[in-house]
């Protein structure tokens, strides 16, 4: 039975995020999406908003599970007995700092692995920083994040 992480910031949940979700759901027996708690990055929502989003959006999803964790992130996978890291992989650039912490995480731990699954194309330019500035400008963020997460992003502006 093989248990994966998906860590992240989740500063709004994309529809980009979602889709490594779902996917990695179909791969593994059990994922655990980690919610990072990093008030020092100044979130646009708090830890608990973005768990209670995530919940939201992934209800139907029955093998995951949504939870916090601050620290160092090789700990928290420790702690919950999980195997694998799962990381999203969007373009070439965000290749050399996720290689970098891949290696970090094995040089920590050599028994949990990091696994990349490639976005979808169409999500291939999303990113949760891109998404809060279009949206802060007025633009149209329709189909780029779930529409809870619009509607509690205007409730904020
Ligand atoms: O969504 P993000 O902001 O790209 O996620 C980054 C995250 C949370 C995966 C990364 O910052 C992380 O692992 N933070 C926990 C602290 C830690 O373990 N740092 C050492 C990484 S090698």
């Amino acid at each position: 039975m093989k248990n994966a992480v998906y860590p992240g910031s989740f500063d709004p949940i994309t529809n980009g995020h979602l889709d490594i979700i779902r996917r990695s759901a179909q791969v593994f027996d059990k994922v655990i999406v980690a919610v990072v708690d990093n008030p020092n990055k100044n979130p646009m929502f708090n830890l608990e908003e973005r768990v209670a989003i995530i919940k939201q959006v992934t209800k139907d999803i029955s093998n995951i599970e949504i939870d916090s964790f601050s620290g160092l992130l090789i700990n928290y996978v420790k702690e919950k007995n999980m195997d694998v890291i799962i990381k999203g992989l969007r373009a070439v650039s965000d290749f050399e700092y996720e290689f970098q912490m891949a290696l970090m995480n094995r040089k920590l731990d050599k028994d949990i692995e990091t696994l990349f699954m490639m976005t979808n194309s169409q999500y291939s330019y999303l990113s949760s920083s891109l998404v809060k500035e279009v949206h802060r400008l007025g633009g149209c963020i329709k189909e780029l994040v779930p529409d809870i997460v619009i509607e509690k992003m205007t409730n904020k502006l």
